[in-house]
């Protein structure tokens, strides 16, 4: 039987956090051995922000090599860059003439961006019709992405049913893929704010290239709670910091809540956040070393990028086709 097609994508905006691991790359790498990804590394995306030429490459060249380090497989799968497939672009316009401006604006994401942005470009709005071409052009059946993603989801899957219904059934109706227990990691000093590489306070994210000083320092100071006795147990609503905590060791170590809660049932929370710091350097002293492994060898990061474009365009194409023919566009 075929296999489902998975599609997601990052951008290459310069460090990731164990907010974009737990929330999307872990879930990559559970997902490939049952379904076929393709996985996208959002360059076009990242164009909302200028970005320096020198920086954007090497950003593109760092992102590769963690996918890989995280265990992404490319030969079974896709890896490409977005703008190495221009049928990305040509399916975002045609997608521009489905949207309406009153759903756009009101994307949640788009709002909070032009919030804080002085550099509010038309990019920023566009931004969710191209994440649904990308996602269209590969018939996608899921899309494996943190909390902050739903609403893009959503409007996808409302262009893609509001074609279908003029066109035939053009483009596969999408669905999200939530982590359950880590689909929204938290700022670790404001626990009711997601945790965001472009945060201003270092001190909210935990980078995947922090070292074991910076973790330990980090962890140390994050957010729990006043309570006495100190109680471990998950309850985002009451107690937000210390079920971020929980969060984060239950997706480090692939324990359940349930069972963490158990574990640490007399402790305190100095215990869980000590925990938390031994596991964490752990795994992100091993995920680094993998990372520079891969990133030495820029040949074959590149080798990986071609490849996977050439893979890339050969099924956006098709979904392309079907789409000029549809509305009368390639009829010569
Ligand atoms: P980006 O680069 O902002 O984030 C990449 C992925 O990480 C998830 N994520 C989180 N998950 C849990 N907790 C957090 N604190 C956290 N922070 C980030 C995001 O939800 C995302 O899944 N627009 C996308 C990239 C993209 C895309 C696509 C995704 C482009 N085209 C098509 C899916 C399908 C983005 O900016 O992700």
């Amino acid at each position: 039987m075929k296999k489902k097609i998975i599609f997601s994508g990052i951008q290459p905006t310069g460090l990731l956090t164990i907010g974009n691991y737990i929330g999307a790359l872990s879930q990559w790498k559970k997902l490939q051995k049952k379904y076929f990804c393709i996985y996208c590394i959002a360059d076009l995306h990242s164009l909302t922000i200028y970005q320096k030429k020198n920086i954007l490459n090497k950003n593109i060249l760092d992102i590769l090599a963690i996918f890989l380090a995280c265990g992404i497989d490319p030969e079974n799968n896709i890896i490409f860059l977005q703008s190495h497939v221009p049928q990305h672009v040509q399916l975002n316009w045609i997608l521009n003439c489905f949207a309406n401006f009153g759903e756009i604006k009101r994307m949640t994401q788009f709002k909070q961006k032009i919030s804080c942005n002085t550099n509010i470009n038309i990019g920023l709005f566009n931004y969710p019709i191209l994440m649904a071409a990308d996602i269209l052009l590969y018939q996608t059946n899921k899309v494996p992405v943190g909390k902050d993603q739903i609403q893009h989801i959503e409007l996808t899957r409302n262009l893609a049913y509001r074609f279908n219904n003029i066109y035939g059934n053009i483009f596969t109706i999408p669905e999200k893929v939530l982590n359950k227990n880590g689909s929204c990691i938290m700022s670790l000093i404001n626990p009711n704010k997601k945790m965001s590489k472009s945060d201003p306070n270092n001190n909210s994210i935990i980078s995947l290239f922090d070292n074991n000083f910076i973790i330990e320092q980090k962890i140390k100071n994050a957010i729990t709670d006043s309570d006495f006795p100190p109680k471990i147990k998950y309850d985002l609503k009451n107690k937000p910091g210390i079920s971020n905590l929980l969060s984060i060791l239950a997706n480090i170590t692939e324990c359940s809540i349930e069972q963490l809660e158990q574990n640490f049932k007399n402790k305190n929370y100095n215990n869980l956040k000590e925990s938390i710091i031994d596991y964490l350097c752990l795994f992100l002293n091993k995920l680094r070393k993998k990372y520079f492994f891969y990133r030495k060898n820029e040949k074959y990061l590149k080798n990986i990028m071609f490849n996977g474009a050439k893979k890339a365009k050969k099924h956006a194409d098709f979904t392309l086709k079907k789409v000029y023919d549809v509305i009368g566009l390639d009829f010569f």
